[in-house]
């Protein structure tokens, strides 16, 4: 095992806002960052010491990536598996390797994963035709949420039918190249999310629990720590790092839950790279998600994951009415919000631009005053 001392380049393919906040902590500790990232002035290139700006999978793209980097990680996983075995193939150690991405960017090889681990997962059936179909609706049954298998975030490429006649109806219009994934619907009492990492020596930490909040399938509010009971959140803990174990990540990574009755927990799916809902750790903790996730593909030891204070993270989105924003002076009169806005000029409907994060004394005190703040923003 090498350990990667400060001073030395680390890479990063894509170029969005974890990779920027991923660039911002790797800066702060004295490393140099290089993204690959066809989109000029990417939220990551703003703040990296280079943006190659080239296509993900384009080979000379990569060798130049391999040349100038001791080490190379990803943002998002729906770059191509074969630009990360392109980069292994050079002798470059990428974390997390390219059998982690195989597995967590495809739904049926994931879902398979996760069961034949012994973990909790939603009943499920590959579908690839409507005979397929049909079966999954007497055998999975319904409600279901109807998935692309690859490519969907944020919720898109899904649908949620509650009868046979929905369900063809989704299968018509999401059925492409590849099977569809037919998932029975959670009846979940709330939505979780774990975010762990693992270092290179297989040695795991994790966050607190977050509790999510959904709106449109996109994340709204992260609330941490999660309103739920030890044993509840015992056990989201104890999932996300068996499935860092099973999965022999190094590195950042997250596991979306379902929290169900009992006290039981389900596993979505996994990111294998920092998450939007571990955005809090940046603010409320000892080391952020970022900060591990430099550790850990450097061969350091992980920091730790304490939690200083209860904190509400609410993502901002854009709403296509403005590309300013207006009102963060007023919100930052609340002295314990921290503001994050990722530096993309296009304020598209629903696209991420930024979040905040409200430390509080009480998850109720940040929460409302998280909300007020929220209030006070808009485009313009
Ligand atoms: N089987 C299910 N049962 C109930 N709700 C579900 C199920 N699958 C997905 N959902 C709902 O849809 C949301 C988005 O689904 P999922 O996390 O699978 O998709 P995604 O588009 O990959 O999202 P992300 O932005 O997290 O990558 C979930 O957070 C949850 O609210
Ligand atoms: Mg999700």
């Amino acid at each position: 095992m090498r350990t990667v001392l400060p001073g030395a380049t680390l890479g990063i393919l894509g170029g969005g806002q974890l990779g920027r906040m991923f660039a911002l902590e790797a800066k702060r500790m004295g490393y140099r960052v290089v993204t690959l990232e066809p989109s000029p002035d990417s939220p990551c290139g703003q703040v990296a010491d280079v943006q190659i700006e080239a296509g993900y999978s384009d080979p000379g793209a990569l060798r130049r990536l391999a040349e100038e980097c001791d080490v190379i990680t990803y943002e998002f996983e729906n770059i191509d598996a074969g630009a990360v075995e392109f980069l292994e193939g050079l002798g470059k150690d990428v974390h997390p390797g390219s059998r982690v991405l195989r597995i967590s960017q495809d739904r049926l090889l994931e879902k398979n994963f996760l069961r034949d681990s012994g973990l909790g997962v939603t009943a499920f059936m590959a579908v690839d035709s409507e005979a397929d179909l049909m079966e999954a609706a007497r055998t999975v049954g319904l409600p279901a949420v109807i998935k692309t298998v690859r490519g969907g975030y944020d919720g898109k490429g899904q649908a949620v039918v509650s009868d046979e006649a929905g369900a063809l109806a989704a299968f018509r219009k999401l059925h492409g190249d590849h099977p569809l994934i037919w998932e029975r619907k959670v009846p979940f009492l709330k939505e979780l999310s774990v975010v762990a990492c693992r270092g290179i020596d297989g040695k795991a930490t994790a966050f607190p629990v977050s509790e999510n909040i959904h709106v449109d399938n996109i994340l709204d509010t992260g609330i941490v720590p999660a309103r739920i009971s030890a044993t509840a959140a015992e056990r989201a803990r104890s999932v996300a790092k068996s499935v860092g174990d099973a999965l022999g990540i190094v590195g950042s990574y997250c596991v979306e839950l379902f929290l169900i009755e009992g006290d039981q927990v389900l596993v979505n799916e996994i990111a294998p790279r920092p998450h939007n809902s571990g955005h809090y750790t940046l603010d409320a903790c000892v080391c952020s998600q970022f900060e591990q996730q430099v550790r850990a593909i450097c061969g350091l030891p992980l920091g730790s994951t304490e939690v200083l204070k209860p904190s509400v993270m609410i993502n901002i989105l854009g709403d296509g009415k403005g590309n300013t924003l207006f009102g963060a002076d007023e919100a930052m009169r609340e002295a314990n919000l921290v503001l994050h806005l990722y530096g993309k000029t296009q304020a598209v409907a629903k696209r991420k631009m930024g979040h905040f994060t409200v430390l509080g004394d009480s998850v109720e005190s940040a929460l409302a005053k998280a909300l007020a703040a929220r209030a006070l923003l808009r485009w313009g």
